[in-house]
């Protein structure tokens, strides 16, 4: 644990150090309520990132409450879901063509069109991260690999379902060209990270990359939340005790 908090106090450290280069500024205040935002540039079906969308989501807890606490993840987190990740390009040596290879094959590609589409047809937070968060819980790696559409596009049908988006406009937008277009933004976005991305999931939080940290997302987003009289979720009062206990406070170093 403590080799890990070194780990990550260097990454802190670096990333505070780069971060005002980085465009990402916090969210406008909103309610006296001051946001903050997450950056997640992922994969749809690497396994870490799937369980870090299901950490926002704290899928499997009762009652499904997220990230802060039931109902308050919206009200605190401005969330962008960037799905390309560590896609590799394959130069064709006779044409020069380039063309893109997705870590867990062509059908990741698919999937995170489906997660870029999501958030361009329905910019609402709480309508496409819900569906995203059920989609990704869903996906059956096994068949990905083994190149089977139909169980996982059934998946995605009825997360579409619940939470009331088109399963026929996503689809139409992850095969068309806005979904190519959806794709090319998020590839240049992750090409263009400062400093670059080493894994997936690659989290930052009010442009400050995480590193291995992600996996307590939770510190950093209820140190940056808050605001003059708008005070903290109560789930966030816990974790700062937690964080006083530690004998290395390094997120605050
Ligand atoms: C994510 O992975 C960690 C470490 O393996 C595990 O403890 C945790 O339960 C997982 N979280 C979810 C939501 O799957
Ligand atoms: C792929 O090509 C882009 C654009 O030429 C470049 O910025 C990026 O670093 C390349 N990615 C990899 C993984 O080589
Ligand atoms: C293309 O050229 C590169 C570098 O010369 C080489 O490593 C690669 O194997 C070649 N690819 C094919 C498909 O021939
Ligand atoms: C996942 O897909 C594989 C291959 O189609 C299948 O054998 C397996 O039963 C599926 N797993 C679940 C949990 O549906
Ligand atoms: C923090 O430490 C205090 C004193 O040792 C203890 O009473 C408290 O339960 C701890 N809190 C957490 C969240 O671990």
């Amino acid at each position: 644990m403590r080799l890990l908090h070194l780990g990550t106090l260097l990454i802190v450290l670096i990333g505070c150090c780069w971060a005002p280069a980085l465009a990402a500024e916090p969210p406008a205040a909103t309610d006296g309520k001051v946001k903050a935002r997450i950056d997640f540039y992922g994969e749809s079906l690497c396994p870490d990132c799937r369980n870090f969308t299901a950490t926002l989501d704290r899928r499997g807890e009762a009652g499904r409450s997220g990230l802060l606490g039931e109902g308050q993840f919206n009200d605190w987190v401005d969330l962008r879901y960037v799905a390309w990740g560590n896609v590799k390009n394959i130069t064709d040596n006779t044409t020069g063509e380039v063309t893109y290879k997705c870590q867990h094959g062509p059908e990741e590609c698919f999937f995170n069109n489906i997660i870029n589409c999501a958030q361009a047809l329905y910019p609402v937070q709480s309508k496409w991260f819900p569906f995203v968060a059920c989609m990704e819980a869903g996906l059956n790696r096994t068949a990905a690999d083994a190149g089977e559409r139909e169980q996982n596009w059934e998946t995605t049908e009825i997360c579409a379902e619940a939470h009331e988006l088109s399963a026929a406009d996503l689809q139409a937008c992850a095969e068309g060209p806005q979904g190519a277009e959806l794709q090319q933004k998020a590839a240049e976005e992750t090409w263009n990270l400062v400093p670059p991305h080493t894994f997936v999931p690659w989290v930052l939080v009010n442009g400050v990359p995480l590193g291995f940290a992600a996996q307590d997302v939770d510190r950093p987003v209820c140190a940056a939340i808050g605001g003059p009289g708008a005070g903290k979720p109560p789930l966030c009062a816990t974790i700062n005790e937690r964080l006083l206990n530690e004998t290395c406070t390094w997120w605050y170093a």
